[in-house]
């Protein structure tokens, strides 16, 4: 909910503030040793998020980005290989950990929507052979970050679901906005987490809980992801503060936000349509992401983006002409209308 005086921040979902029932929630929380599984709220956390994602447990991590990583290490071995569309934010984004830390190498396959064709996760599964590494994951991202919020459909993961199982392959789901996508498909997020042995899900995100990342799977791999999430110093005491907060961001009536997001989105995305010397194929506009290209001469996304910051409109220049826009619950239709006022201050100039 911005202010006047406050720039229209279309940066990033992660500047959501908890709002007051989180705030609340937290200020009331018992506190207790989470390592020992002594703190109410955080075990209260991590069985609302298993039943939410629909798996057998679920685990508190302080972020996305270590919930992806425990995830490859309790899936693979070392010198494994792990497959996944060649921008998914696992190869892209989490500064190499999986080389780094787990040894393990990624195998990126080309997928236009954010999610590889069956067939092209088929050719890339390793045949038995000494001179291989391990064919031992497939992860997928919905929706997708490098594709504008682009939302992977039922069919594709149910295709790849099948090819999975006929190789005995885990798929992980790099479910950081699995609320948005489920909101655009219109389903529970545990029908889309269904398809998956295990999925992360970010709380800090557009659900607008400060802090903290779920990972949720069968039993099994949660008691192993326990001993990862220590390892890697994620082993955090009296959490209480951050789960109570996280219990409101799961409340029902909060995906609400999401929604909204997803309205904001798309009146941005058409306002920006009407546009001259910027265009925006709204056919991808499917959740709280919208990425324009910006067509006009002499113009590029980065001058582009620093006009708009000198006019109190923050955006991201995603590449060269492409400009990235993302909704969340501090930007009402207000700020919106503000962005799209400013774009038409720019280019119509
Ligand atoms: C698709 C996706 N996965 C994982 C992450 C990592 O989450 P975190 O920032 O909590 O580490 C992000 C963060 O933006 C993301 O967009």
């Amino acid at each position: 909910m911005q202010h006047e005086s406050q720039s229209v921040d279309l940066r990033r979902d992660t500047t959501t503030r908890p709002d007051r029932q989180m705030k609340d929630a937290a200020f009331e929380a018992a506190l207790g040793d989470s390592v020992y599984g002594e703190d109410p709220d955080h075990n209260a956390l991590e069985q609302r998020a298993a039943e939410v994602l629909g798996k057998q447990a679920a685990i508190f991590l302080p972020s996305g980005t270590m919930g992806n990583l425990i995830a490859l290490l309790v899936h693979t071995g070392r010198a494994a290989e792990v497959i996944l569309e060649q921008n998914a934010h696992i190869r892209t984004s989490e500064t190499g950990n999986a080389a780094a830390v787990g040894g393990l190498m990624l195998r990126g396959v080309p997928g236009p929507n954010g999610v590889p064709a069956a067939e092209d996760l088929a050719a890339a599964i390793r045949a038995d052979d000494i001179h291989y590494p391990r064919s031992s994951l497939i992860c997928l991202e919905t929706s997708h970050y490098r594709y504008g919020g682009i939302v992977a459909s039922l069919q594709a993961m149910s295709a790849i679901r099948e090819l999975a199982d006929q190789h005995a392959l885990p798929v992980h789901l790099d479910g950081a906005r699995i609320w948005n996508a489920a909101v655009a498909l219109e389903v529970e997020p545990a029908l889309i987490a269904g398809y998956v042995d295990s999925v992360m899900a970010s709380l800090s995100k557009g659900l607008g809980a400060p802090v903290g990342s779920v990972l949720a799977g069968s039993e099994r791999f949660i008691a192993e992801a326990r001993r990862y999430r220590k390892m890697l110093g994620g082993g955090m005491r009296q959490t209480g503060w951050l789960c109570a907060a996280a219990l409101q961001a799961l409340r029902p009536d909060n995906l609400e936000r999401v929604r909204q997001d997803h309205r904001n989105a798309r009146a941005l995305a058409e306002g920006i349509a009407a546009l001259p010397g910027i265009e925006v194929d709204l056919v991808r506009v499917q959740t709280n992401f919208v990425l324009a290209t910006v067509t006009r001469a002499g113009m590029d996304a980065a001058q582009l983006v620093r006009g708009l910051a000198e006019r109190g409109v923050l955006a991201t220049a995603a590449g060269p002409s492409t400009v990235r826009f993302v909704t969340c619950s501090e930007v009402n239709r207000d700020g919106i209308d503000t962005a799209i006022g400013q774009l038409r201050a720019i280019l119509e100039h």
